[in-house]
């Protein structure tokens, strides 16, 4: 039976969404029904569906009173709003139901594990966050949370584990039957761990070991961990706080990394890399699809920035595109999914295009695109500058150093009055003298895909939407190949 906070958040996403006209809101990138929301949680496939559950605030845009939202899609391009999930109605999630993940049973029902966060007053009279690991049970539609919560407490962690900062548990079942778990923590010094569990049927755990620690290397408090087998490796991501810059690969304050080692090898943070070098990724969270790919999706937006909802917006937050991962060569590669294939319009190809001033190509321009666009270059090229959104007023530019390897995003003109981060720089490889970059454009983003997937970057666009214009500029002798599509997602 759905709480009558539930019912009541249900209904108020029902009426407000339906406020909410299709062109106010991206194309195919899911954002809440109505209000706020941050990480996905529960990615799944479930009863022929993909699930992809959120962290949801429906009654405003900004972060508070933690829901879990909830959206399907036959195709992970297209999504439907299924109505919350979960509402913070219990003791021991009475201040939010925290992220965490989902999978199918092999009895047919459909297993939600999250973190309960509790507001406990402590002994010097503040009020901290409790967290404890919780679990329910559903049909796809509406979930019974157990009995038995919580199913892990402060009691099952190993000495000097902080309770505070015990979260995000992203659970998987073994080739045995078993099911494994992690979850991040603080080692009890304000540095990030992530914790093993295991449990014979989802409701007994009990802690087996540290699987990766920070000594310092590595931020500060860990996020949202996921960890899976892929192309003979072991992988896991991590959602990293308060992180010092680090050359190219990681910026101050919240970041992703991808952390790679072989059977029996430890994780080494060292060897961290950056899962997306943009404005706006954080959260991501993988699940694997009955054809056995591993696919992630993240929160496309960023912590430091999201305060800032404009005060007429009625929804606030948006999640990535789902993105196809592949392990190669000591690198985790990322693809848009391939779904997005079949929406693809009205294709544009150009070959080896002379830029120089400033090109422009018919045809080439559109708010919602997938766009390839193979660079070559020859020795004296300074630099080739692709601008994007392009109008009178606005535009966002990648520019390439080919003498540096840097791609430079900036956005600083796209229409965004915020003074917050507007440019990053990429590190890519320009040895070859050529690269390729794929743009997936929404109407309110970019995703940049590059050489391969070895490099991504994510950002939120303010743009209007008549500014689409495309241009190509290069300064010393420089080409292009460009192969534009139309999303057509409706
Ligand atoms: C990451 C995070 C998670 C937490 C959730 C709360 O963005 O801080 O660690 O579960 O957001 O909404």
């Amino acid at each position: 039976m759905a709480s009558q906070m539930l019912q009541k958040a249900r209904a108020y996403e029902k009426e407000r969404g339906a406020q909410i006209r299709p062109r106010e809101r991206p194309g195919f990138h899911l954002t809440g029904e109505t209000g706020w929301i941050n990480d996905p949680n529960g990615f799944s496939f479930y009863k022929g569906a993909y699930h992809l559950f959120y962290q949801s605030n429906p009654y405003d845009t900004h972060w508070g009173a933690i829901h879990w939202g909830h959206a399907k899609s036959a195709d992970l391009v297209r999504w439907e709003y299924v109505g919350a999930a979960l509402a913070p109605d219990m003791p021991y999630d009475g201040a939010g139901c925290f992220s965490g993940s989902a999978l199918e049973l092999p009895d047919g029902r459909h297993l939600i594990m999250y973190t309960g966060v509790q507001d406990v007053r402590r002994e010097d009279g503040s009020l901290r966050g409790l967290q404890t690991q919780c679990v329910a049970f559903g049909d796809g539609v509406d979930y019974e949370k157990f009995q038995g919560n919580p199913v892990l407490a402060a009691g099952d962690l190993p000495e000097g584990a902080s309770p505070w900062d015990f979260r995000d548990p992203k659970l998987w079942r073994e080739p045995d039957g078993t099911y494994r778990m992690v979850a991040a923590n603080d080692r009890g010094d304000g540095r990030g761990q992530v914790l093993l569990f295991e449990s014979p049927d989802t409701v007994h755990w009990k802690y087996l070991s540290v699987l990766a620690q920070s000594r310092g290397e590595l931020g500060q408090m860990w996020e949202c961990p996921d960890y899976f087998r892929l192309g003979g490796k072991r992988v896991l991501t991590l959602s990293v706080m308060g992180m010092e810059p680090r050359g190219l690969e990681f910026h101050p304050g919240h970041n992703t990394a991808v952390l790679i080692a072989g059977e029996g090898e430890a994780f080494s943070a060292e060897g961290a890399r950056s899962l997306d070098y943009g404005l706006d990724f954080y959260a991501p969270q993988t699940m694997e699809t009955p054809d056995g790919r591993r696919i992630l999706v993240a929160w496309m937006q960023n912590w430091a920035a999201s305060g800032f909802a404009p005060p007429e917006a009625r929804y606030f937050g948006q999640l990535t595109l789902p993105r196809e991962l592949e392990c190669r060569e000591g690198r985790l590669l990322q693809k848009p999914v391939r779904e997005l294939e079949r929406y693809r319009a009205r294709p544009v190809v150009y070959a080896n295009v002379p830029l120089g001033e400033e090109t422009g190509l018919e045809g080439i321009r559109g708010v919602m695109l997938d766009l390839t666009v193979r660079l070559r270059w020859e020795e004296g090229c300074g630099s080739i500058r692709i601008a994007l959104r392009k109008g009178g007023v606005h535009e966002t530019t990648l520019t390439l150093s080919p003498g540096q390897g840097i791609l430079r995003l900036d956005r600083s003109r796209s229409g965004c009055l915020l003074d917050v981060v507007h440019t990053r720089d990429i590190p890519v490889d320009t040895g070859k003298g050529t690269l390729e970059l794929r743009l997936i454009l929404d109407r309110f983003s970019l995703e940049l895909f590059c050489d391969g997937g070895k490099q991504c970057a994510s950002a939120l666009l303010t743009t209007p939407e008549q500014e689409d214009g495309i241009s190509f500029y290069a300064q010393g002798p420089a080409w292009a190949d460009v192969e534009k599509y139309d999303l057509d997602v409706r």
